[in-house]
């Protein structure tokens, strides 16, 4: 049903060409340089905010990045359990098909251990108490509680996502901080498998689906749209709380809703807007249901207004 040019035993191929180790991308012990920004402007808070100085928006920026890495490191938590099940259903069927799920479900785990590491190294060496958000096996329930197609849609969006922020924001940034760049480029470097394997999964369960069971598909992706959106209200509250420790200062109400407000507009822009509005995944949701890729660009444009 998707038009598709690669297949599973090509996607191992190029898995095995690029892995990684955590400890060579990230030693034990590594120590961050909060000396530069870590967030491309393009995937941070929406507005300068007059009432921070140089600084304080650098701070900002920071505490944006390391929540950026958390958010990966939550979301992977659903795609490593779905994949895991996907794998399972193959089991006596497609031994490429086999080995480039399990491959794919050990590389999610393994960005989780990264990401974490850094958010713990983050918590060590900032100065100040952070906060970003938890309970993502929770979270993976409810997402794993939908339509397969549905999770399948998410996932698409997400990976594809991902590897457009590497490409267009991150790769030719030389102002940010170099090693949060390199974690990034690892990260792609693996990732530019996933969304690849996530179109072969999909296509496979859209190959059984009947119209109904597709329009409630496109109807629970952006049920998980609207519950992804609540996570990162969240975490812009959390930003603003985190940024009045690290500064020592008491925002008067105003200030603190435009915070939220700036960092939950550049959530939403980095991570649904960017995935929604993306080419590639537009062109995918055109080839399912004409109707449904409408409704999905309607809803990114409510998102953005
Ligand atoms: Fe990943
Ligand atoms: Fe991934």
């Amino acid at each position: 049903m998707l038009d598709l040019s690669f297949d599973y035993e090509s996607c191992v191929r190029a898995s095995e060409k690029v892995a990684w180790a955590i400890d060579d991308v990230m030693p034990p012990g590594t120590r961050l340089d909060f000396t530069r920004p870590f967030l491309p402007r393009t995937l941070a808070g929406r507005d300068e905010l007059a009432f921070l100085n140089g600084r304080e928006r650098r701070v900002l920026n920071q505490i944006n990045g390391n929540a950026y890495l958390n958010l990966f490191a939550f979301v992977e938590e659903y795609i490593l359990a779905v994949m895991t099940q996907h794998a399972h259903a193959e089991l006596f069927g497609d031994h490429d098909a086999i080995r480039a799920l399990l491959r794919f479900a050990d590389e999610e785990a393994k960005h989780q251990k990264l990401f974490y590491r850094y958010v713990d190294a983050f918590r060590r060496d900032a100065g100040y108490d952070t906060e970003v958000l938890e309970g993502a096996s929770d979270v993976a329930s409810v997402v794993m509680s939908k339509s397969p197609i549905a999770v399948m849609m998410v996932t698409l969006h997400l990976e594809i996502m991902t590897q457009a922020h590497y490409v267009e924001c991150i790769r030719d940034d030389d102002t940010i901080d170099p090693f949060f760049s390199k974690l990034l480029r690892m990260h792609w470097l693996e990732e530019s498998q996933h969304a690849r394997i996530d179109a072969l999964e999909l296509d496979k369960l859209l190959r059984l689906a009947s119209p109904a069971q597709i329009e409630e598909a496109f109807a629970d992706y952006l049920d998980l749209v609207a519950a992804i959106d609540g996570l990162l209200r969240t975490q812009a509250e959390m930003d603003a709380r985190v940024l009045s420790r690290a500064t020592e200062r008491t925002f008067a109400a105003p200030e603190r809703d435009a915070i939220v407000d700036s960092q939950h507009a550049g959530y939403r822009r980095t991570f649904l807007t960017f995935g929604m509005t993306n080419p590639m995944f537009a062109r995918h949701l055109e080839t399912i249901w004409p109707a449904g890729a409408a409704r999905v660009r309607g809803r990114a444009v409510e998102l953005t207004s």
